[in-house]
């Protein structure tokens, strides 16, 4: 498997690569595959932090994108969605993603990424729940899956609500 970022060709099976990961019982497409396209085409889209994996025939299994939020006035990014292929899932694809956005986005001086998700999965990149930072989610209900991870620029001043990008308020 290797990483590298998204191109032009891959815009299509991102899309089915979301719908696969995200499929649920009763939905037809879910939300998370129109939400890739809403932010490329949104200003919140960092080109270098949309990050695909693709297997030895050159096909894409998983997506990973990270795009702009602040907290206040405090620029940060926003993590998701990420999704691997379900044929492709616990072979470590989400955990090369993973390693490879935010490996991306402190290269880049971004300070810090925020993710709402599991705290089984996500501690092990380096996440804490938000609260442990002064950072609160939008909504209170998400604040117990609410989890950043600060990088090399961090600057613990950045406390606050953490805003996502509009086209997540689609969801
Ligand atoms: C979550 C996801 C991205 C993980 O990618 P992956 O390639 O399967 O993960 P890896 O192989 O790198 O890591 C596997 C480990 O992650 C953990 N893990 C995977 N999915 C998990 C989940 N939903 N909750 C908690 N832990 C999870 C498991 O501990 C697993 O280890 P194990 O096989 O020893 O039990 C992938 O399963 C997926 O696309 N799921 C559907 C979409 C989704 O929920 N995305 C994340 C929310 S934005």
């Amino acid at each position: 498997m290797l990483v590298r970022r998204e191109a032009l060709q891959d815009v299509e099976p991102i899309r089915a690569v979301t719908a696969a990961a995200f499929a649920r019982l009763g939905e037809d497409i879910p939300a998370e595959a129109p939400l890739v396209d809403w932010l490329r085409a949104s200003p919140a889209w960092i080109p270098e932090l949309s990050l695909v994996a693709v297997d030895p025939s050159g096909d894409v299994v998983g997506h990973v994108v990270c795009t702009r939020g602040n907290v206040r006035s405090a620029p940060a990014l926003a993590l998701g969605p990420l999704s691997v292929r379900p044929d492709w899932q616990r072979q470590g694809v989400g955990t090369g993603l993973m390693h490879a956005v935010l490996g991306a986005a402190d290269a880049l001086d971004e300070p810090l990424v925020a993710l709402l998700g599991s705290t089984t999965y996500y501690p092990r990149f380096g996440f804490r729940l938000a609260s442990k930072y002064g950072i609160t989610p939008q909504h209170p209900a998400w604040v117990e899956h609410f989890q950043v991870r600060p990088l090399t620029a961090y600057d613990p001043a950045a406390r606050g609500e953490f805003a996502y990008p509009e086209p997540f308020g689609r969801l």
